[in-house]
């Protein structure tokens, strides 16, 4: 990350649904305006269930829906703005630019899936903190109905220090 010199490290196991919720919330709490959590993993990994557990603990009550259709969606909430975006369907820079994203993070948070599909279009000079986390399905292949994920954490910037204190 240019200009986010400070990095840490953490790995999680999340043993069913309820705990990457409850991650999610963990999360919430730390999170600032000019910040991204970008959940990176394949389908089915679990990262709409983080979000949406970060976003019910900023005191959203009605549906929390994905944003694979929508690309964007915004909550207003009494702790902080929060755009939830999906970029699976992205396909090139230039729908990028119109979602706003730039525009949004100077007002509040980015919690973005598929973050590798940013790419160039996004200008990383005007992220605060970000925090990447890899969703990985341990076990699938032994056992598909394993509830086991595997999350690697990686902070930046502000969210090296802020890391640290999810990790303990
Ligand atoms: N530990 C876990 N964490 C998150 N989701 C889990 C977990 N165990 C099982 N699941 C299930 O996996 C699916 C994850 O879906 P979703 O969060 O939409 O994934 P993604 O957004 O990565 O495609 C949900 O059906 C959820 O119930
Ligand atoms: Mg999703």
């Amino acid at each position: 990350m240019p200009g986010l010199v400070d990095v840490e490290t953490a790995e999680f196991v999340m043993a069913d649904e309820a705990a990457t919720q409850a991650l999610g919330a963990r999360l919430a709490a730390l999170l600032e305006p000019g910040e991204i959590i970008a959940l990176a993993g394949d389908l089915g990994a679990g990262k709409s269930t983080l979000a949406r557990g970060l976003i019910r603990a900023l005191g959203v009550t009605g549906e929390i829906p994905s944003p694979t259709f929508t690309l964007i969606q915004q909550y207003d909430t009494p702790y902080l703005m929060v755009a939830h975006v999906d970029l699976y369907r992205i396909e090139d820079d230039s729908e990028i630019e119109e979602l706003g994203l730039e525009d949004a993070l100077d007002y509040g948070a980015l919690v973005v899936e598929w973050p590798a599909r940013l790419g160039r279009a996004f200008d990383a000079s005007r992220v605060k903190g970000r925090l990447d986390i890899v969703l990985t399905l341990d076990d699938a292949d032994a056992d598909p109905t394993s509830e086991k994920r595997k999350l690697t954490m990686t902070g930046h910037g502000a969210w090296a220090a802020k890391l640290k204190r999810v990790a303990h």
